[in-house]
Parts: C-alpha cells; sequence; structure tokens
C-alpha cells in the first residue's frame, strides 16, 4: 500500500512540475511568433523597400505601405483629438468673413419641429417667402406647418447653386452632405432648421440629401453614400472648399458650434446629443467616435480615401474612418463642450452590421483600394432634382447586385487569423465601454 502511495506521489509532483514548465515554454513560443507576425505587419514599409526576399508576409502579397498604421497605435491611441492644436483664431477681415463675427450669432438655435405633414415644398416656399420680402420691416412668415418660428430674416441671396450672404464673402464655400435612408421626417427638420443655423452664421452654402433607393434588402450604406455624393461635388463648379459631413437625425442646439473647416485637421463637432424628449440629458460618447458631424476639406478626404465602401446596415463606417485618420497620422479638432452640442430626433434604427468589428480588424489593409477612388465603379446616380433649398441625388448603392463584395484580401486574411479574435474583441471594447452619460 505504501509503495503505491509513493508511487502516485512521484508521478503527480512530476506532472504538476513539469506541465506548467511545458505550459510555459509553449506560450512562449506562440507569443513570439504572433510578435513576429505582428512586428512583421508593422514593419511591412521597411520589410518590402530592405530585404522583401527575407519577409515571411512577402508570400502574401501584402502591397506596400498597406499597414503602415497598425493596429497596435489605434490600440494606443484611444484617443483621437489633438492634444496641441487649437482651433484657428480668424481674424476680423471682412474680404474673408468668419461666422464668430457675425451679428447674428443668438447662443442657443431656437430650432423647430415642424408638423409630420411638412412637404418640401412648404419649406422651399417659406425661405423664399423670406427671399422676396427681405426688403421689409417685418418678413411675411408662414405658419401653417410649423409653431414657434422663430429665425430672422437675415438678408441672402441664391447665386449659381449656393445660398451667399448679401455684402459680404464668406471664408469658405460649404456643402452640407446628409444621408439618408427612409428618413423624411428628420430630413425636412434638418432642411428647415439647417437653412436659419447656417445664416445666422453668415455661411455661403449648399445642403444636398443623398437618398440611398431602397430595393429589398439593400442595407444602407453612408459610405458609399458620401463617396459617391463628393464625387459629384468634386465635378461641379461650386468650388466648395469645406464639406460637413452630417447626419440627419442631429440639429446643433448653439450658433457658436462654426460650420467652417479648420486648417489642418478634420473637425468632429458631435461630442454631446441629447434625445428629443429624453430626461436623460447629454451622451457623450467615446473618444474615438467621428460620426455625426464631420467637416473637412476635399484634400482630407481625398488623403483619408473617404470612406470604406464595404460597410452594409448601421454602424463600423464611422469608426472605420478614424481608423484612416490614425493611419494617416491626422487627428480630430473639437469645439469645446459646451458648444458642440446636438439635440437627437427619434427614427427606426435600421439593421446592425454585425460584421462591422471584422471590417474593422483589417481596414488598414483595405486603405488604398476600398474608397473614394474606386467609388466611380460601385454606384450609380439615379435622380438628381434641385431646388433653391436643397440639391437631392438619389443613388444606386449597388447596381450590380452584389451585396458585401470583398476585397481581394482574403489570402492575407488567412495569415492573420490568428490575431484577429483578439484585435477584434479589442475593437469592442473600445468601441463599446466608451459611452459615458452626462446630465
Ligand atoms: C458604431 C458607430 C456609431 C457609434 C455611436 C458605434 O458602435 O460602430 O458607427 O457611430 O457606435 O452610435
Amino acid at each position: 500500500m505504501r509503495k503505491i502511495y509513493w508511487r502516485q506521489f512521484l508521478l503527480l509532483s512530476l506532472i504538476l512540475t513539469i506541465l506548467p514548465s511545458f505550459f510555459l515554454i509553449f506560450t512562449a513560443i506562440c507569443h513570439t511568433t504572433q510578435e513576429n507576425t505582428i512586428s512583421h505587419i508593422y514593419d511591412q514599409e521597411k520589410v518590402f523597400f530592405d530585404s522583401p526576399q527575407t519577409s515571411s508576409i512577402q508570400l502574401f502579397t501584402v502591397p506596400p505601405r498597406y499597414l503602415v498604421v497598425p493596429y497596435q497605435e489605434f490600440v494606443i491611441r484611444t484617443s483621437i483629438t489633438c492634444r496641441t492644436f487649437k482651433l484657428d483664431n480668424p481674424a476680423k477681415d471682412s474680404t474673408k468673413f468668419h461666422p464668430k463675427y457675425s451679428k447674428y450669432l443668438r447662443g442657443p438655435f431656437p430650432y423647430v419641429l415642424p408638423y409630420t405633414n411638412i412637404t418640401y415644398n412648404d419649406i422651399e416656399n417659406f425661405y423664399t417667402n423670406i427671399l422676396v420680402n427681405k426688403k421689409r420691416d417685418t418678413p411675411i412668415i408662414q405658419t401653417s406647418f410649423a409653431n414657434n418660428i422663430t429665425f430672422e430674416n437675415i438678408p441672402y441671396i441664391f447665386q449659381q447653386g449656393m445660398w451667399h450672404p448679401l455684402g459680404i464673402t464668406s471664408i469658405q464655400r460649404t456643402a452640407i452632405l446628409v444621408p439618408l435612408q427612409n428618413r423624411e421626417y428628420n430630413a425636412k427638420t434638418f432642411l428647415f432648421n439647417m437653412h436659419a443655423f447656417a445664416r445666422r452664421q453668415q455661411l455661403t452654402y449648399t445642403i444636398i440629401l443623398i437618398e440611398q433607393a431602397s430595393p429589398l434588402g439593400h442595407r444602407f450604406n453612408k459610405g458609399r453614400l458620401y463617396n459617391t455624393a463628393i464625387n459629384y461635388l468634386e465635378k461641379q463648379s461650386l468650388n466648395i472648399t469645406c464639406l460637413v459631413l452630417h447626419d440627419a437625425d442631429l440639429i446643433p442646439e448653439d450658433d457658436g458650434n462654426f460650420y467652417t473647416c479648420e486648417t489642418k485637421y478634420p473637425k468632429h463637432t458631435t461630442s454631446r446629443v441629447r434625445e428629443l424628449n429624453n430626461k436623460r440629458g447629454y451622451i457623450r460618447y467615446y473618444e474615438f467616435l467621428i460620426g455625426g458631424v464631420l467637416l473637412l476639406t476635399f484634400d482630407m478626404y481625398k488623403t483619408l480615401n473617404g470612406f470604406s465602401n464595404l460597410y452594409w446596415g448601421w454602424g463600423g463606417e464611422d469608426d472605420d474612418l478614424a481608423l484612416r485618420l490614425i493611419q494617416q497620422r491626422m487627428c480630430i479638432v473639437r469645439p469645446i463642450y459646451e458648444l458642440a452640442i446636438y439635440t437627437g430626433l427619434p427614427h427606426p434604427r435600421g439593421p446592425r452590421n454585425n460584421a462591422r468589428f471584422g471590417l474593422l480588424t483589417w481596414s488598414t489593409l483595405r486603405f488604398h483600394t476600398d474608397g473614394y477612388a474606386q467609388i466611380e465603379s460601385l454606384t450609380r446616380i439615379i435622380d438628381i432634382h434641385q431646388t433653391l433649398t436643397v440639391t437631392y441625388l438619389k443613388l444606386d448603392v449597388n447596381p450590380d447586385k452584389t451585396l458585401n463584395k470583398q476585397s481581394s484580401m482574403g489570402n492575407i486574411s488567412s495569415l492573420l487569423n490568428t490575431i484577429n479574435v483578439h484585435m477584434t474583441s479589442t475593437i469592442k471594447t473600445i468601441i463599446r465601454t466608451k459611452t459615458i452619460k452626462e446630465s
């Protein structure tokens, strides 16, 4: 009995010492392999130009400069706000007028919720009436479709596709771009208020609604809508200098939230949002968020290769753009919290894009092959309609009916599968845990 007991004891101690050692050695090997894979990816530019033959990743034909900004940096930089950058401080120069000096600024923006049966024609009539009556002391304001009208009659003129403040030249020529699908009432409320908002800032501006045609089964693809509309704009002779990418359900609450592009970096103005009729107060989203309202120049947009074209359904395309920003060593400028506030209009939520975390994982790989430069072959403008208050573009975002076209990165994906799970879950953590409620 005793013999057997000692044998068992020896065997057990052997197992207890050997197994953890094996485990440790095994983990160390795995870790090193993974580190190697990752550093190959991060140093990929170097690998390609210095010693292509020695690189294991070379087998998988990753084109040069794809992963220069790596996921690692994204993980470390959970903040994308520029740390040292200050918003432009414009001189008071009437040849290049900045909204900061507008005499019409009133602080809080008294937006109006129109009756639900408001039509685009009503909005057109409203602003045309103001225009026609601009010389009268008290403008005739039609109130049959909206109560509590508090908008002033600010002297404006419509010329060659843009609204101009009379007597001054705005610092920028601004296009406010609003993608939508089945959001009619939001779009009208937005349009009705945004003209008043832009005029109080004395912008030279135009508003473009970009509607996705909705055949059955087509999920919303905001990236394609923006890419197509911006591509369209670039071909017009409007000489736009500032793009405002704007969700249809967001109404700015303060006149001091200037809709001007900054010279160096994109500007994200949706720092806090409170839902209409919801007593929860403002929600402050995660720092990494650049969705909602983003202002940037054509050049900045091109540097980022615009949006990815691969995000179908709600969510992710804006986070993908944020990754592109990091990839391009850009950061985001934000107005102070007191001003960067919005009301969120209610709307039904479309289906979520469950593939978004996977797509985000490989976002930097697709940078050159998936974006603004590729948009022309992917979508078709099926209707263009212009009135005084809006340019309306209707798009078929998937004319060849092949949803979720994959890029040619399949083989790379298999190589990188080992780190996929880890990356995806970290991205989820960053995106999900950083929503902070405020009162
Ligand atoms: C989505 C973004 C969205 C954000 C705020 C994230 O989880 O990926 O697309 O803008 O939530 O709602």
